[in-house]
């Protein structure tokens, strides 16, 4: 992927401007209209600028289901959803509604309501999606945040030791659809069934775009550390969700309706604050399951 990180050295095209969103991670590109195609010029920027700033914030935007996915092929090919969500049955197939939105009493779409511990999506599959994009339609009047903590700063920051302890080591990640009923409790708190996912990974990933090393665990789905007794194991993955956590790594978005934000799971991970049930919260998004070369 050099040629994307090449093209972000070159000047910004007439009217875009990049800020940081806070010292941890995170930019703001303003001067984007996603509704048309961008050009491939624009393309490699906005891939080069997400491999330097894993969190992208683009504000401002009137989006339908289509011109979405537009966007998020900028980047890669798109997953499809699971199926165990949306009820409304006339979406685009790589669409997932994140809502607390109901028809008929029901929930229509997917992870409705309250706190979100912090995890990388599809962790829990062998191939995780490498990007997740959402876009804000309904935002409740205080939280509902999105969370980000940069997990290469998290990696830089630990001790050698912890580092060497670290490397070579896998863990298992697990999600069951629809088994669990808060999403900020442990999954290793639950029994997964016969039909929960689960996947084992290295602890310390080094993403194949920009070479540096990430860590790669987390306290929604991470459950346990492949090879180790499980009191060592707990007391560690719980030090290193600590860590891990810790604000320094932190940027906290509050949304705006128009909002787009996408962001590499490779080196993110994201959690959610609660917010008021009785508010509408409704964002729409689509995940990359695989980065394409840019065309
Ligand atoms: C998610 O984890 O994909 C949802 C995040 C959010 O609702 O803010």
């Amino acid at each position: 992927m050099a040629g994307i990180q090449e093209m972000t050295k070159a000047a910004l095209p007439a009217g875009v401007a990049v800020r940081a969103l806070s010292p941890a991670l995170g930019a703001e590109v303003r001067g984007l209209d996603l509704s048309v195609p961008l050009d491939r010029e624009t393309v490699g920027l906005v891939r080069g600028l997400l491999y330097e700033h894993c969190v992208l914030l683009v504000p401002g935007q009137s989006l339908d289901e289509a011109q979405q996915v537009r966007f998020g092929e900028c980047f890669g090919t798109l997953g499809r959803t699971l199926g165990t969500f949306d009820i409304l049955r006339n979406v685009h197939p790589s669409i997932m509604y994140v809502t607390n939105e109901k028809a008929d009493g029901k929930y229509i779409g997917a992870l409705p309501d309250g706190e979100m511990f912090f995890h990388s999506d599809k962790c829990y599959v062998e191939h995780p999606c490498v990007a997740t994009m959402l876009y804000a339609m309904q935002v409740p009047s205080s939280g509902g945040d999105t969370l980000f903590a940069n997990q290469y700063k998290a990696w830089d920051a630990l001790p050698e030791a912890m580092q060497r302890r670290l490397e070579g080591l896998s863990a298992v990640n697990t999600y069951e659809p629809g088994g669990i009923d808060t999403y900020a409790t442990p999954i290793s708190k639950a029994t997964p069934s016969p039909t929960a996912f689960t996947w084992a990974h290295p602890v310390v990933r080094t993403h194949p775009g920009t070479g540096r090393k990430a860590l790669y665990v987390n306290r929604l789905m991470t459950e346990y550390i492949v090879g180790m007794p499980r009191a060592e194991s707990d007391a560690l993955l719980e030090s290193l969700f600590d860590h891990q956590e810790q604000q320094a790594f932190i940027y906290a978005h509050k949304w705006t309706p128009g909002d787009v934000l996408i962001w590499d799971n490779r080196c993110v991970l994201h959690a959610r604050s609660n917010f008021d049930a009785g508010e509408a919260r409704k964002l729409r998004r689509v995940t990359v399951d695989t980065e394409d070369l840019l065309q």
